[in-house]
Parts: C-alpha cells; sequence; structure tokens
C-alpha cells in the first residue's frame, strides 16, 4: 500500500515538471523574443525609425540619437550632444555586425544587422570622445570611428 503510494506521489512530481518544462519552453518561445524589435537589414532607408537617422530632442534634457552602421561608417558621424543630457542612442547594421563603443565611458555595444540596439548615457562633462567600432567588419574596420562632442 505504502509502495502504491510513492509510486504515485513520483508519477504525480514528473508529470507537474513535464508540465512546468513544457509551460516554460511555450512561454520562451512566445516571450522575449516577441518583445525585440526587429528589421529587414536590406531596408533599413524605408524603415520609420531609421529613415532620418540623426539627433533629435525628445524632452528638456533629453535626446535620441538614431544611427546607422554600415562598413565603415557611422551615420551620422560627429555628433553633438549637450552636457548633462540623456542620451539614448539607438542603432542598427545595415549589413555585418558593428560595435558601438566610446573609451572612457561605460557605451559598449553590439550593433547587429536586423536587430534594434538602444544604449542610454548622459555625458557629466564637455569634451570629444571618440567613437569607434569594436567588432571586427572587414578591411576598413580599424578605420571606423567617429566623434562625439560635449558641450
Ligand atoms: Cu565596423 Cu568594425
Amino acid at each position: 500500500r505504502l509502495e502504491e503510494l510513492w509510486l504515485t506521489v513520483s508519477i504525480g512530481i514528473l508529470v507537474i515538471f513535464m508540465i512546468i518544462i513544457g509551460y516554460q519552453t511555450f512561454a520562451l518561445s512566445m516571450g522575449p523574443p516577441s518583445h525585440k524589435e526587429t528589421l529587414d537589414p536590406q531596408k533599413v532607408d524605408q524603415h520609420e525609425r531609421f529613415s532620418e537617422p540623426g539627433v533629435k530632442q525628445i524632452g528638456s534634457n533629453e535626446y535620441e540619437v538614431v544611427m546607422t552602421l554600415e562598413s565603415f561608417a557611422f551615420n551620422p558621424g560627429n555628433l553633438e550632444v549637450p552636457v548633462g543630457a540623456k542620451v539614448h542612442f539607438i542603432m542598427t547594421s545595415k549589413d555585418v555586425t558593428h560595435g558601438f563603443q566610446v573609451p572612457g565611458t561605460n557605451i559598449n555595444a553590439m550593433v547587429m544587422p536586423g536587430h534594434i540596439q538602444k544604449i542610454s548615457h548622459t555625458f557629466s562633462e564637455p569634451g570629444e570622445f571618440l567613437v569607434v567600432c569594436n567588432e571586427y567588419c572587414g578591411i576598413g574596420h580599424q578605420a571606423m570611428s567617429t566623434t562625439i562632442t560635449v558641450k
């Protein structure tokens, strides 16, 4: 009798685990990926967001920098943002995976084709910051850089 009870309990636990795993698989496949913004790298120029890259003021002290990366340039380059403002970089790549790194800050992002990368930063001091691509993207990789002027 006792054996029968344990057997029932064991099977019950197994069934519960299977339900949990099944649920997780379902939840995961339906969850995070659908929340990720994706786009067709071939149609970046027609994309509602990336058709007009540039720096835009979106709040009293808040800016949005919409940027496209391609071999071997940041578009637009030579940005200018105000000191102390919250800056949201919204980026995508038109071709291969590039990097967006600003040495001396904690800005370091991977920008992949088909995906929208977002990173926010507040430059608390004025200056000229170098922006470099830190993902090997081809023959011009070493030269892929631009600047952000904070003033
Ligand atoms: Cu772009 Cu390296």
